[in-house]
C-alpha cells in the first residue's frame, strides 16, 4: 500500500478552498504543482531579510543571498546526484534548458547529413526546438515510432535499433509523456544512443518531482526540468549537463556575470554554471526549489511515485467503467506515471473540463503541446487528470461521479 498523505495536505494552503460550492480537487499537477508552505516561505524569508545581487557584492546580504542561490545549486545536483554544482544550470524552465542545447550544442555539432533522433510522443518543447536545430544546420529529424492505437504499447525499441545509426549525433526524448503516462526505459535509451556515439537530451518534466531519477545511473547527458512541476516556484527549471560538456558549448546568451575579461574588442568566457548564466539569475526561485528539493527527498520519490501510480491504476479501473470512454495510453494493469488522459466520443475536452470545474475539480483539456501526436492517435484533444502525493483516493471518486453527470448530460 502507498502511504496515507492525506495528513500532508495541511502543508498545502491552496487545497483548503472551495471552487463554487464544492472542495477544490486539483488534478492539474502535470501543468504545475502546489506549492507546500516552506517553500512559499522561504521566498518570503528571503525578500524579507535576504534579497541583494549575488556574486557582485562584497556586503552582508549580497553574501547571504550568494551562499543560499550556492547552496541550493549545490542541493539540486544532490537531489539528481550530479558530480557536482559546476552541472546544474540554473534556467526559466524545461524549455529554455532544451533550447540551450539546441542552440548551443545543436548549432556547433550539426551538419548536413547528421541525425537529430526523437520520439512521436514529445511536448512541443522537445520537438520544436529540435525541428530548428535541423533547419539551420541542415541535418535531418527523425522520430521514433510510437506502437497501438491508443499509444499503448510505448515506443518502438526494435525500430530503434534500425534508427540509431552513427549518423544520429542526438538523442532527445521525454522521460515521462505529459499526455500518455507512458514513462521510458531512460537508462535503456541512453546506453543504446551512447552505443552509436549520440549525445543524450532527457525531458525530465514530469518524472524529476515524481520518481527516483539519478543521472548518473541513468546515464543522461543533459537533463532539462522545471521547479514548478516539483513544489517549486514557477519561473526557475535546470539544464543539467555533463561537465566535459558544458565546458566545450559556447554560451548561448552573453553580458554580465558570465565573462572573465572584456575588452573593447572581445570577452572571455567563465567555466560552467556561470557560463550560461547571463545576468542576474532568478536568486529567489532557485532557493525555494533547493527547499522544495528538501520537501520531496523527506517524503522519498520512491514513495512518491508509488502513490501516483497507485492513484493512476485506481482511476484507470474506475474511468474504464464508464461508456464510450477511451483512454490513451498504456492500459489497466500497464505500468505508467501519475496521470491518465482520456476522451469521450462527442464530448470536447473542453466542455468536460468547463462542467468539472463547476464540481470543483481542475483537470487540462486540449492538444498538451502535443498536436502531433494527438494527429497520430486520431484526436484533436483529451482530457487529462494528473495527481501528486496530496491527492486522494476519494477525490477520484468524486472526479468519476463529476463525468457521469457530464455524460448524462450530454447524452440528453
Ligand atoms: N507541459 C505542461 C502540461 O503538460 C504545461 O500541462
Amino acid at each position: 500500500m502507498s502511504p496515507d498523505w492525506s495528513n500532508l495536505r495541511a502543508d498545502f494552503p491552496i487545497l483548503h478552498q472551495n471552487v463554487g460550492k464544492n472542495p477544490l480537487v486539483y488534478f492539474d499537477n502535470g501543468a504545475t504543482s502546489q506549492k507546500p508552505r516552506a517553500v512559499i516561505q522561504s521566498l518570503i524569508n528571503y525578500y524579507e531579510r535576504d534579497n541583494a545581487n549575488v556574486h557582485r557584492g562584497l556586503h552582508a546580504l549580497s553574501m547571504r543571498a550568494t551562499d543560499a542561490y550556492e547552496g541550493a545549486r549545490a542541493r539540486v545536483a544532490k537531489f539528481i546526484n550530479a558530480a557536482g554544482p559546476a552541472e546544474i544550470i540554473f534556467t526559466r524552465g524545461t524549455t529554455e534548458s532544451i533550447n540551450i542545447v539546441a542552440r548551443s550544442w545543436a548549432h556547433a555539432h550539426l551538419k548536413p547529413g547528421d541525425v537529430v533522433l526523437t520520439t512521436e510522443m514529445e511536448h512541443h518543447s522537445n520537438l520544436v526546438p529540435w525541428q530548428q536545430a535541423a533547419k539551420a544546420t541542415g541535418a535531418t529529424l527523425k522520430y521514433v515510432p510510437l506502437l497501438g492505437n491508443d499509444g499503448e504499447d510505448g515506443l518502438d525499441l526494435a525500430a530503434l535499433d534500425t534508427l540509431l545509426t552513427p549518423q544520429v549525433k542526438l538523442f532527445a526524448f521525454t522521460h515521462m509523456s505529459n499526455t500518455l503516462g507512458t514513462i521510458n526505459p531512460a537508462a535503456e535509451l541512453c546506453r543504446r544512443a551512447k552505443a552509436v556515439g549520440a549525445i543524450t537530451v532527457i525531458d525530465a518534466a514530469q518524472s524529476i518531482g515524481h520518481l527516483p531519477f539519478d543521472v548518473r545511473e541513468i546515464g543522461a547527458d543533459f537533463v532539462a526540468f522545471s521547479g514548478h512541476k516539483m513544489c517549486g516556484p514557477t519561473g526557475i527549471g535546470v539544464l543539467y549537463g555533463r561537465r566535459e560538456l558544458l565546458d566545450t558549448l559556447a554560451p548561448d546568451e552573453t553580458g554580465g556575470g558570465m565573462v572573465v575579461s572584456v575588452t573593447y574588442e572581445g570577452a572571455s568566457w567563465k567555466p560552467a554554471p556561470e557560463r550560461f548564466e547571463a545576468g542576474t539569475p532568478n536568486v529567489a526561485d532557485a532557493i525555494a526549489l533547493g527547499v522544495a528539493c528538501d520537501y520531496l527527498d523527506a517524503l522519498g520519490r520512491d514513495k512518491i511515485f508509488e502513490h501516483d501510480a497507485q492513484l493512476a491504476q485506481l482511476a484507470m479501473e474506475k474511468l474504464s467503467t464508464l461508456e464510450g470512454i477511451r483512454i490513451i495510453g498504456p492500459q489497466v494493469g500497464q505500468p505508467r506515471g501519475g496521470l491518465v488522459s482520456f476522451a469521450f466520443e462527442g464530448v470536447h475536452a473542453h466542455d468536460i473540463v468547463t462542467f468539472a470545474d463547476q464540481d470543483g475539480i481542475a483537470l487540462r483539456g486540449g492538444h498538451h503541446c502535443n498536436q502531433p501526436l494527438m494527429r497520430k492517435l486520431g484526436l484533436t484533444s483529451t482530457t487529462r487528470a494528473s495527481f501528486y502525493f496530496y491527492n486522494t483516493p476519494e477525490e477520484i471518486d468524486r472526479l468519476v461521479a463529476s463525468l457521469r453527470k457530464i455524460q448524462k448530460f450530454f447524452a440528453g
